[in-house]
């Protein structure tokens, strides 16, 4: 069974969707190790709860990006982890691990990309005044958000909307299609048409 780690810095909702989607079989493969940025964050009581391994590392701590991204990498070669999963980590991802995980590095964002990319992606929808925005599962590169889409799923932003009514129907979303998405991609299930993509 493949090994998954997550990458999370704050509350942890898509961390415990993935959790409870390992629990119940759909997820079919083993979440193995949570590593954090922020140790205030919720989502490591979420992990210390389902007894999963987490470690929360602060890049202050290290004298460059390399470095810190280093001691992770030693991390994930100590408990063989196969992919990485972006949820709710705000922070760009580097040469050293994208190197050492190509096209084994996924993200979820709150917007239709390449619409809104970056922090505040909600906030940047209600301010354009869109009608439709949503979330998108995606490969990580070197860039903000910029990776080949894997999948998208719409949602409506109706009269009376508020920014937390929108962030709470993404957010039911991703819980969702992100476990259904791992899923299918750790299974190869999902084909993408690797020719001329980045
Ligand atoms: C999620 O909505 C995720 O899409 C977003 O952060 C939230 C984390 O929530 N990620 C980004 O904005 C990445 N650019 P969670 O901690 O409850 O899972």
């Amino acid at each position: 069974m493949k090994k998954i780690a997550v990458f999370a810095s704050g509350n942890g909702s898509n961390f415990q969707a993935l959790v409870e989607a390992e629990k119940t079989g759909v997820l079919g493969a083993k979440i193995s190790l949570l590593i954090c940025d922020q140790p205030e964050a919720y989502v490591l009581k979420r992990a210390s709860a389902e007894r999963i391994p987490f470690l929360c590392v602060s890049p202050k701590c290290y004298s460059s990006k390399v470095a810190y991204e280093q001691a992770l990498l030693e991390q994930l070669n100590r408990e063989n982890i196969d992919f990485i999963l972006l949820a709710g980590y705000m922070r760009l991802i580097g040469a050293t691990l994208l190197q050492a995980y190509p096209r084994r590095i996924i993200n979820i964002h709150p917007s239709l990309l390449p619409a809104f990319p970056g922090k505040d992606a909600v906030d940047q929808a209600v301010n354009a005044g869109v009608k439709v925005t949503g979330l998108t599962v995606h490969y990580v590169d070197e860039g903000m958000d910029t990776g080949q889409i894997i999948a998208q799923r719409a949602v409506e932003i109706e009269t009376g909307d508020t920014r937390e009514s929108i962030q709470k129907r993404i957010q039911l979303a991703e819980h969702q299609v992100y476990p259904a998405v791992v899923q299918q991609l750790l299974h190869d299930c999902i084909n993408l048409n690797l020719e001329g993509s980045k």
